[in-house]
Parts: structure tokens; sequence; C-alpha cells
């Protein structure tokens, strides 16, 4: 079955970006000029989800309004003719269809994901978490959705992390397969230490999942840190055969990609897709050596 739903779990408090998130989702953060969360949602489109189902929490009113028209001031920027800000405006209106649930209790990813069973019922569809934001120059999506139509089963991206920083991640452990960019997920630990982790390569946040992880969510306990974990389903279905929903696969990703929940790697990300753009990127360029020899080492 063709793959068409996609779900954006955006129920986060955000802390780490107080005090900005106090009042404002943090999916709300703009990189460059626009909101993180529309990047994921055009990612998300661009590989064929025209359905997206954003998981939310109180306070995430804003995220429903920047999907919708905004008529006055569509009206006032026609008034003024001003057509590139007006195209800039509705071009989130019609992005998608795309509808939302509330989480109630934030017990974790893996309930998030739960929480969309209904919307979703029994199709394979994509999960894409906010906080990482893949490069649009570097598109893994489609090339996921094709290989869980090769191989069944669910499709997780990996990429190659420092050791150091492997603690920050689900670690998978994998085998070859016939296919250079992917690879036979055998087991799943969320956040391992250093020491207990089976590779270096991280869990980034773009799954294609079988509907058959709905029930293991249903039964799997609380895991790391108290919270229904993702990653712990994922290991579950691994050992599961692909006749019952079973079987995970790993898409190798080595494209830019940053963890926008991150401070430091928010700005990064600000930075570089600037760098990027016609209208900033020359005038950034020329900008970053002069200040930063002016700061000094
Ligand atoms: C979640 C997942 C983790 C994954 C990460 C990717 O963790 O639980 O397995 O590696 O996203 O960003 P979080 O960063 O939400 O704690």
């Amino acid at each position: 079955m063709r793959v068409s739903k996609a779900v954006i779990p955006a129920a986060g408090l955000g802390t780490r970006f107080l005090p900005a998130t106090k009042a404002t989702p943090k999916e709300m953060l703009p990189i460059v000029d626009k909101p993180s969360i529309q990047y994921v949602v055009e990612e998300a489109v661009g590989a064929g989800l025209d359905d997206i189902l954003v998981i939310t929490g109180r306070s995430k009113r804003p995220l429903e309004d920047h999907f919708d028209r905004n008529v006055e001031l569509e009206a006032a920027l026609e008034a003024k003719g001003d057509q590139d800000r007006l195209d800039l405006v509705a071009a989130s209106n019609d992005l998608a269809n795309i509808h939302y649930v509330r989480q109630g209790d934030p017990l974790g990813l893996g309930h998030a994901v739960l929480v969309a069973e209904r919307h979703v019922g029994n199709e394979p569809f994509a999960v894409l978490l906010g906080d990482d934001l893949i490069d649009p120059r570097d598109p893994v999506l489609a090339r996921m959705i094709a290989v869980r139509e090769q191989r069944g089963g669910s499709v997780l991206c990996l990429m190659e992390v420092p050791s150091d920083q492997i603690s920050l991640y689900g670690c998978a452990a994998v085998q070859p397969t016939d296919t250079h960019d992917v690879l036979a997920v055998t087991d799943l630990i969320e956040k391992p230490a250093v020491e207990e982790a089976p590779s270096n390569l991280a869990v980034i946040g773009r799954y294609v999942l079988d509907p058959a992880v709905f029930a293991v969510l249903a039964r799997t306990r609380p895991g790391r840190g108290g919270e229904i974990q993702l990653t712990d389903a994922l290991r579950e279905l691994a050992r599961m055969p692909v006749a019952e929903g079973g079987g995970v696969s790993g898409v190798l990703f080595d494209g830019r990609r940053y963890d926008t929940g991150d401070r430091l790697s928010y700005l990064q990300a600000n930075i570089l897709l600037a760098l990027d753009r016609d209208d900033l990127g020359p005038a950034l360029r020329a900008w970053l050596p002069t200040v930063l020899d002016s700061e000094g080492p």
C-alpha cells in the first residue's frame, strides 16, 4: 500500500529555548525567516505525502493559524499591491491537508505516535520529528519510502555520528544488505552509554512505519526517561517477521541535517541556509569573516 500520510509530533515544551518558547511553540521559531515546522511540512509534501497529522498540545494554536489563511493580512498586502509578500503569506495556506490532534499527557514519542492511530488506520505512514531539520537540498524521505516498498516493514534514517554523541540518539545494530545505502536493523537501543552502543549509527528523526507499530506501542512499557519510547517498539518490530508487519531497515543518510532543538545547531542552520539564499547569502558571506577577525580567536 502506498505511503500517503505523515505524522509530525509537535507537543514538546521546547524548554531548551526558554524564554523564547514561553508563549510561542518551538516549532514556530524561524530558520532564517520561515518557521521550522514549515520546512518539515514542505519536506513531507516534497516526498508525495499530502495528508499530514500534527500531534499538538496546549498553547500550540499558532501552528494551526500558520497553515490557515490570514484574511486580514492578505487583504492589507493586496491593497498595497505587495504581491511578493502576499505569495509568502499564502504559501503555507494550502500546502497539504493538515489535521491536528492533541496528545493530552506528554508520555513520550512512542505515545505521540500512538495518538495518530485512529487517523492513520491500517496503512504505512511517515513520522517526521521537527527538531531534526533535513537540509532541503538533501531530501531522504522519498528514498525511505522506496525502501519500504521494496522490503516491507519499517524504515529508519541512520546517520554516522562521532561515538561521544551516540548517547543523544537511538542507536542501531545493523547488518549489510545487497544495496549499499540500505542496512538490516537487528537491534536498537535508546540513548545508550558509549560503551553499550552497538554502533555509531544514530536514528535521525525520519521514520516510515508499518501500522503494526501501533499494537506494539500499545503494549510498550515506559523506557528511558520514564517515557514510552518509539525506539523500544521498533526494537520489537525488528525481531518480528515481515509477514506480521515486522522487519526494520535503515537508510544511510550522509546529507546535511541540523538539530534545531539544540541552540548551537539552530544558529548554524540559520547561517548555512541563509548563505544559500540569493537575497541574504552574498552580504552574509562578506560580513562573516569581518566579524570573526574583529572578535579575535
Ligand atoms: C528522539 C528519539 C531518538 C532519536 C532522536 C532523533 O529523541 O527518541 O531515538 O535518535 O529523536 O532526533 P529526542 O531527541 O526527541 O529525545
